[in-house]
């Protein structure tokens, strides 16, 4: 008996040291965040750490305001505010697609080519400056812009509102909407404006792990997950649970476009570009402003080698990731991508 006593007292600590050796990424990571180790972020940089998919800024609010919602989700999908009456805003930010339209570049009126690849529009009303160079203030600023770009839709706004005057139907949607059917195109952008906040994106698998659900991530995502927050130092820019950190920052892809230098002026910001949100960002290549980037693993490599001509940041450092850490940070990258949302195109008014 004395005997069995003395085994079970030097097996205790044995046990304890194996149970505290089990504390792994999974358990780590399943702890509230505030538990979870510092990340690799410069000293003096102000971050967030990641979350769960916040709601909505409309969360709440969507059905009283559902009539002008409609409306917007109306007016997005009509091509009847394009010159050419064949270009909706969905042409290039398609619902299916992830809200992007799966090009380099984006087309636009009688095959127009952009400079810039078509973001995706889920999210968006996080951004403090929309645009891959923040030259817009906010989605309803942002709305005229494609409307009258000959790039894009090459309308004239005042044929716009003619066209919408004209039509009945409209005239009925606006008047739903607005309690009367006076349309000018600060309802119309507003609509739009209103209609885009309603578009986020679905939970991802990180949302679901965040939630409480231990194996929604396998150990390749949390691997992923781990280094994403430190080694791969990720985390100084895209952080926050829209993971980006809404400043520019010059990375490397810049080709020659000088980016957020058309905003700023200040030679400094030649370059540069808007940390974009990487939610979904599986869905939505090819990447980057330009679109020129079609392979996410050469993506890696370049961040990880951090040797691209321009580069000149100085949170932007080799990072010495080995092929297996490449591999699980892509796993990551996945588990953050959720698939599109099902979305049903409106019926438009004749
Ligand atoms: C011909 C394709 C095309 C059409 C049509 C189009 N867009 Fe875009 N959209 C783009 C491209 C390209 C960009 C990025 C341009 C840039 O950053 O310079 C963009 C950017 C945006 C952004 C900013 C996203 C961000 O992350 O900053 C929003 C919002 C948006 N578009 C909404 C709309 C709306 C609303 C319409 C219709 C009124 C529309 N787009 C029509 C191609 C298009
Ligand atoms: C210095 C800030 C910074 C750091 C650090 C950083 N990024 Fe980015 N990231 C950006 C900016 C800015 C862009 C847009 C650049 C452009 O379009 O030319 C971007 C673009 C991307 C894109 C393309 C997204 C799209 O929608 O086109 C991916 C993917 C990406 N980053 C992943 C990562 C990963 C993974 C890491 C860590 C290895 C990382 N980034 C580190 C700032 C950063």
């Amino acid at each position: 008996m004395r005997k069995l006593l003395v085994i079970l007292f030097l097996l205790l600590p044995v046990c304890f040291l194996l149970a505290f050796q089990k504390e792994n990424l999974r358990d780590i990571y399943s702890r509230p965040a505030t538990g979870w180790p510092k990340p690799w972020v410069d000293e003096g940089l102000s971050w967030t750490e990641l979350g769960p998919l916040p709601p909505g800024p409309l969360s709440g609010k969507e059905d009283s305001l559902k009539d002008i919602i409609h409306l917007g989700k109306i007016l997005f999908f009509d091509p009847r505010l394009s010159a050419s009456g064949k270009i909706s805003c969905a042409s290039c930010h398609q619902p299916q697609l992830n809200w992007t339209d799966g090009k380099a570049k984006a087309v636009g009126h009688e095959g127009a080519m952009t400079k810039r690849n078509s973001p995706s529009i889920a999210n968006t009303w996080f951004y403090r400056r929309l645009f891959w160079d923040g030259r817009s203030r906010d989605l309803q600023d942002q709305a005229f812009a494609p409307i009258i770009s000959e790039s894009e839709m090459a309308s004239d706004m005042p044929d716009v509102m003619i066209r919408l005057r004209r039509n009945q139907n409209y005239r009925e949607l606006f008047k739903k909407a607005y309690g009367n059917d006076q349309i000018d195109p600060d309802r119309m952008t507003g609509a739009i404006a209103l209609f885009e906040k309603t578009v986020i994106s679905r939970k991802s698998r990180f949302d679901q792990f965040l939630e409480g659900d231990r194996k929604a991530l396998n150990n390749a995502e949390l691997r992923g997950l781990h280094l994403f927050r430190t080694k791969a130092r990720c985390m100084n820019c895209h952080h926050g649970p829209l993971l980006t950190d809404n400043q520019f920052h010059r990375t490397g892809f810049s080709g020659d476009d000088v980016g957020y230098y058309k905003l700023t002026h200040l030679d400094a910001d030649s370059g540069k570009f808007k940390t974009p949100s990487l939610r979904d960002v599986m869905q939505t290549g090819p990447w980057m402003h330009d679109g020129m980037q079609p392979d996410m693993p050469a993506i890696l490599e370049a961040f990880n080698r951090a040797d691209q001509p321009g580069i000149r940041n100085n949170l932007i450092k080799p990072l010495g990731l080995t092929k297996k850490e490449k591999a699980d940070l892509l796993a990551f990258l996945r588990a953050i991508s959720a698939p599109a949302v099902d979305f049903f195109p409106p019926v438009l008014p004749e």
